[in-house]
């Protein structure tokens, strides 16, 4: 599968560089309990595909960091750091190695005939730009990702132990790749992200109709070490719900109905967090939204909101 050479000016902007240690250890987690075969896969072009860290920060650490973690599981996987800032770059290079790469890059992804992606983790990126920068830039990385890669996009607090990411799965189609033609990144009219009819509203939500891609899941993370407070989450939301919150809004009445559930559950709090969490997970369930029940992900401070179809949902206006 060919990927679309785009022009070599990194697309993007140069934000601040704030991270930390071990701020996306839940993040690999995540993954490593999501879909471990994406990073272990060989078959065809996933052999030489790559787990990009699009935008790593002031230094390499979070991408070290996942590399010893993914290479567990895939000990020859090939990493790729990309940072649009040039001293960011330089200070990284040190720990390039044979299968870890860093690169001066953007949306447009840096990358040498015959690589491929399996995989963009792009966390406290987007954050930085504003919304209608979202939709372009998920088109452009989708140009680079394999049919069945994913992308995990999202916001985490300062340490990561709080975090929200939208998983988005490449799709088998490669009409972006063919059918886009000359349409550059960018030119993705907002009209088009505000979507009207049913379907679509979802996508609103969900990056669904965003060509390339699949939105599959929004996920809410914690580690308890805050507590349990469904307004914190609001804080972290991804670029494209953050400022969406707002009656009339999927994401609002999402919230709403598990502040509901988190209200109605709230004896389960004696039982710890966890505990409290897991209830309100299952309430919501009740409620009519497709959320993941497996104790593997619940346990663990994983919410998933699932979107492979649309939500039926038993309170009016709820969706
Ligand atoms: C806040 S840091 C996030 C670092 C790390 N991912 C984390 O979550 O701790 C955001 C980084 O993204 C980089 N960045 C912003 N836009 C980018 C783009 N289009 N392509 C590559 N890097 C980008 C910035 O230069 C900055 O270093």
């Amino acid at each position: 599968m060919p990927y679309r050479r785009a022009s070599k000016k990194p697309e993007g902007l140069p934000t601040r560089g704030k991270t930390a240690a071990n701020r996306l250890r839940r993040a690999d987690n995540f993954i490593l309990l999501y879909e471990p075969s994406l990073l272990s896969r060989m078959d065809g072009w996933f052999a030489n595909s790559m787990f990009v860290d699009l935008g790593y920060g002031f230094d390499a650490r979070t991408t070290l960091e996942s590399a010893s973690r993914f290479r567990r599981v895939n000990p020859n996987l090939k990493i790729l750091g990309v940072e649009i800032d040039k001293e960011r770059v330089a200070a990284a290079l040190p720990f390039a190695d044979d299968k870890t790469f860093f690169r001066l890059g953007g949306f447009n992804l840096p990358l040498q005939e015959g690589e491929h992606v399996r995989l963009i983790r792009a966390f406290n990126v987007l954050r930085q730009y504003e919304e209608k920068d979202v939709a372009p830039a998920y088109e452009r990385l989708a140009q680079y990702v394999l049919p069945g890669g994913l992308m995990i996009e999202g916001t985490s607090n300062p340490f990561g132990s709080v975090w929200c990411a939208n998983v988005a799965r490449r799709t088998e189609s490669d009409g972006l790749l063919s059918n886009t033609g000359n349409r550059r990144s960018g030119e993705l009219k907002e009209r088009d992200w505000r979507l009207e009819t049913e379907n679509q509203r979802l996508g609103g939500l969900a990056l669904s109709r965003l060509e390339g891609w699949r939105f599959e899941a929004l996920v809410f993370s914690t580690n308890f070490r805050l507590g349990f407070d469904v307004d914190e989450f609001q804080t972290i939301l991804p670029k494209n719900l953050i400022h969406r919150v707002a009656r009339g809004e999927p994401i609002y009445d999402f919230f709403e109905a598990w502040k509901r559930s988190a209200m109605e559950t709230s004896a389960m709090k004696t039982y710890g967090m966890r505990q409290w969490f897991i209830a309100t997970a299952e309430l919501l369930a009740g409620k009519g939204y497709k959320v993941n029940l497996q104790r593997k992900f619940l346990s663990k401070g994983f919410l998933l909101w699932l979107f492979e179809q649309a939500p039926v949902l038993e309170q009016t206006g709820g969706r």
